[in-house]
């Protein structure tokens, strides 16, 4: 602190190193550290700013930061342990050094652009596969979401990508949408009054993708969260990925199981082996496993073998328990990926 800042009580500037990428920057008293790498022109993972999408996750490697909201709200125990934080809530305190994945300048830009609702059909008794038209094609990374814009444009949800993405990108992109009873979009897109609504889709958003790697990959998904993991598998098969995998998928009953036709073409596809565990949680059906699944990640990681990465997609409960599942069982979180659907009762 400079002796000026003594003397008047003006807090400092605070000196932020991001050591993966090198990049330094200054955060003046009551800026977050995502608002400043931000405006320093810094491809810093972001997305709903407002600390519940969690995209912004940064290892606190030294310092001491304020929250300005709690992060146990989006962080689990066990990251909050190993001293993760979210940047866009983070008031620096000290100077400060964070580990966090900048992305590329190769990644494709997020565009807002008008849409409109195209067809739903369904895929179980409360999921849909919903496509939207854009004009302007759309490239994203397997494993994205996009934000649907509606009404005066000043709320937004979240949906994954359901497809793995093509060249040139696509101007019809398909999403695995749950409905949520009481929720604001899905009551509307399942009461049937989309068609004809001006909506806007902003995107691609989000850092859930295939890292490198030579491990094996164990995937869970609960509900819609099928989506990224359909779209960041057929793109890992299309793309000849030799990794071994087994995709746990957690349903209640029978009737939570679909998409057995996109997991069949992508088990035929996949170089090494591939496994696929449907697990119920509320129905004993001797063809399926019960329980739920995280209860089943030691035995695919005995079956996997040592080296994997985790990738997983759904609710917040499921994910927390995945995250405790995985850490126990020796993967590292740098090692676990995941995206949180988190929704309006979230924060609440
Ligand atoms: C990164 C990301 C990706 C996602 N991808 C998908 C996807 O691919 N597919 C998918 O189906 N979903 C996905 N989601 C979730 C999705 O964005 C929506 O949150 C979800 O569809 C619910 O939206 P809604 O407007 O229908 O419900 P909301 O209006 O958000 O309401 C959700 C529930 O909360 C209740 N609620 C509202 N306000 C409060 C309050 N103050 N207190 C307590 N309860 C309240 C409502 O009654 C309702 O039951 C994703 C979320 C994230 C963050
Ligand atoms: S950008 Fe920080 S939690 Fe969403």
């Amino acid at each position: 602190m400079s002796l000026l800042s003594k003397l008047f009580g003006k807090a400092p500037d605070r000196a932020v190193e991001i050591e993966s990428s090198g990049d330094h920057f200054n955060v003046p008293p009551g800026t977050t550290i995502l608002e400043r790498a931000l405006a320093e022109g810094i491809a810093y993972p972001h997305d709903c700013t407002v600390g519940t999408c969690g995209s912004c996750r940064t290892r606190l490697i030294s310092g001491k930061v304020e929250a300005i909201t709690p992060f146990g709200y989006t962080l689990s125990r066990e990251e909050l342990e190993a001293g993760y934080i979210l940047a866009c809530q983070a008031l620096p305190k000290s100077d400060l050094v964070l580990d966090v994945e900048i992305g590329s300048s190769a990644d494709a830009q997020a565009v807002r652009q008008s849409a409109t609702f195209f067809n739903a059909s369904e895929l179980t008794h409360d999921i849909r596969r919903v496509a939207i038209r854009v004009d302007k094609p759309i490239n994203y990374r397997a494993g994205q979401y996009a934000n649907v814009h509606w009404g005066d444009g000043s709320v937004h949800r979240s949906y994954s990508f359901a497809d793995a993405p093509i060249a040139g990108g696509t101007t019809e992109p398909h999403f695995f949408i749950r409905h949520v009873p009481g929720g604001q979009f899905t009551d509307r897109l399942f009461g049937g009054s989309l068609p004809g609504e001006p909506l806007e889709l902003d995107g691609p958003h989000g850092n859930f993708w295939l890292r490198d790697g030579k491990g094996p990959i164990i995937c869970i998904a609960g509900g819609s969260g099928l989506a990224p993991l359909i779209s960041l598998l057929q793109d890992a098969a299309n793309r000849r990925v030799r990794r071994d995998c087994i995709l746990l998928f957690g349903g209640r009953g029978e009737r939570d199981l679909y998409a057995a036709d996109a997991i069949a073409a992508i088990r035929s596809a996949w170089t090494a082996s591939f496994d696929y565990w449907p697990v119920l949680s509320e129905e004993t059906n001797p063809q399926y496993r019960s329980g739920f699944v995280t209860d089943y990640v030691p035995q695919a990681l005995e079956r996997l073998g040592p080296g994997a990465q985790g990738y997983m997609c759904g609710p917040p409960p499921m994910i927390d328990a995945g995250i405790h599942a995985l850490t126990e069982a020796g993967i590292g979180l740098p090692d676990i990926h995941y995206d949180k659907f988190t929704d309006a009762s979230t924060g609440a």
